[in-house]
């Protein structure tokens, strides 16, 4: 049986966790010293060896990245920490900022000087205000005890940090559209390359890095790259925040070691609410393609869930019981990203509209077969074929639905109206 491995989230359950006092009293900011007796390029080698890879989604690895920044450039360098956490069904870095932000400030000062950057930014969510404050306030504490301005701790090393509140699109979450914003732009994805690393803000060599990614760059130095390495599995190396919503017992975030599995995770959740059963779920929030009760034993590793035919995303496991009607679930994300799509290119902009519409119908039960073979045309369409990765991950519910679940699509036709009863249902409520 897999274990918790809680370090970012070890000390949420004390009072003043968001305190840098609170923060100090674990062992806070010890690491930030241990790296300032280190060479830069020695951080960067650390976090290579530590095996870990992005946890915004994608699952680049980190020390990687920062490697590719060039050795010398007449711009300065940028890190940028990507706090925009939109994805429907990911709730892992708004808690960890709200409950512990200091680990965040830390861990951008520790990157910061790893890649040789006099300024980062924090680019966060515009709507979550009280993470805002939350984050303003523990720069302010950063400032007040030296660890962040002119020669930090007396290394000689000067970093600022600006928070940055968006104005609430998902698209600025895209590494490239989150780069327009911070510059004062609408928030579009650039074409790559040149990547953010060579040409990123301002035109200056940027390293773009999630919330929970960076937050986890103290652990690496203070324990060692080995100590992150012997957890998790062979290519999916650390731990990480799962974040469990839905019809479960315990809704949460539980850290673990990647690998583990969602049957584990729900054992120590309290299982599915009383008296129900697991029906579908996602292993990484909206834009991954859904899973079944047959996946609960897939370790939640970047390599297990791509061979099972889905990608661990941001490991938000949204689970649904039978309750809930997937056509239903599926029109819900649809909605979402024919609001939230940029409208930059056409597969994506006419695609996600054209999900919403037929989805619509399909749930109210006036559609034909021949809609779905549509729905996956439309697919066909934007995968690949998207300037960015928000079109790709709108096709995931859809195709994986139809695969999955098309008899229930066919029972909506069929019967000319939804099956389900939306009352039973505690997450969609009555209203269509
Ligand atoms: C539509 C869209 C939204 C995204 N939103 C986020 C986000 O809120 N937070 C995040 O870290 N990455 C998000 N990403 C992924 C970023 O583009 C980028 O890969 C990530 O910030 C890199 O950090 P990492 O290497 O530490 O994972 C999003 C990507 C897309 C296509
Ligand atoms: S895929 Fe969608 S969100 Fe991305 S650039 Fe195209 S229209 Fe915009």
């Amino acid at each position: 049986m897999t274990t918790l491995t809680p370090v970012l989230t070890g000390n949420w359950d004390q009072a003043d966790s968001f305190t840098r006092a609170g923060y100090e009293r674990g062992g806070g900011y010890k690491a930030l010293r241990k790296a300032f007796g280190m060479d830069p390029d020695g951080i960067v080698q650390a976090v290579k060896d530590s095996g870990l890879r992005g946890r915004g989604g994608a699952g680049f690895p980190t020390g990687m990245k920062w490697g590719f920044l060039p050795p010398s450039s007449p711009n300065p360098r940028y890190l940028v920490v990507n706090a925009d956490e939109s994805e429907p069904g990911t709730c892992k870095d708004i808690p960890l900022m709200m409950a512990n932000p200091h680990v965040l400030i830390e861990g951008t000062i520790i990157s910061s000087f790893a890649i040789r950057s006099n300024v980062a930014f924090i680019y966060v969510r515009g709507e979550v205000l009280h993470v805002i404050r939350r984050l303003h306030q523990a720069v302010a504490e950063a400032y007040e005890a030296g660890y962040l301005g002119k020669d930090i701790l007396g290394s000689g090393y000067d970093l600022d940090i600006v928070v940055h509140s968006g104005a609430g699109a998902y698209i600025c979450g895209e590494e490239t559209a989150l780069l327009d914003s911070l510059e004062g732009f609408r928030g579009w994805p650039r074409l790559k390359p040149p990547f953010p690393a060579v040409a990123g803000l301002y035109g200056g060599p940027t390293v773009i890095n999630n919330v929970e990614s960076i937050a986890s760059v103290p652990s690496i130095v203070g324990n060692g790259p080995e100590w992150f390495a012997a957890m998790g599995t062979e290519k999916s190396q650390g731990f990480g925040i799962f974040s469990l919503s839905g019809h479960v017992t315990r809704p949460g975030q539980y850290e673990a070691p990647l690998g583990i599995t969602l049957r584990e995770l729900l054992d120590m959740a309290g299982g599915i609410r009383a008296g129900h059963r697991l029906k579908f779920w996602t292993p990484g929030g909206s834009s991954t393609p859904i899973f079944t009760d047959e996946h609960l034993d897939v370790p939640l590793d970047f390599e297990s869930v791509g061979a099972a035919g889905s990608m661990l995303g941001t490991r938000a496991l949204q689970i649904f019981d039978e309750t809930t009607c997937v056509v239903r679930a599926v029109l819900r994300w649809s909605e979402f990203y024919a609001h939230e799509s940029c409208g930059k290119c056409t597969p994506c902009r006419e695609g996600t509209y054209w999900y919403k519409l037929m989805l619509k119908r399909l749930e109210a039960g006036q559609g034909t077969e021949e809609d779905l073979e549509t729905l996956l045309d439309i697919s066909d369409n934007i995968l690949g074929r998207a300037f960015c990765a928000l079109g790709d991950g709108a096709t995931s519910p859809v195709v994986s639905s139809i695969k999955l679940f098309r008899a229930e699509y066919l029972q909506h036709f069929e019967q000319g109206r939804c099956p389900f009863d939306p009352a039973e249902s505690t997450l969609w409520g009555g209203a269509k």
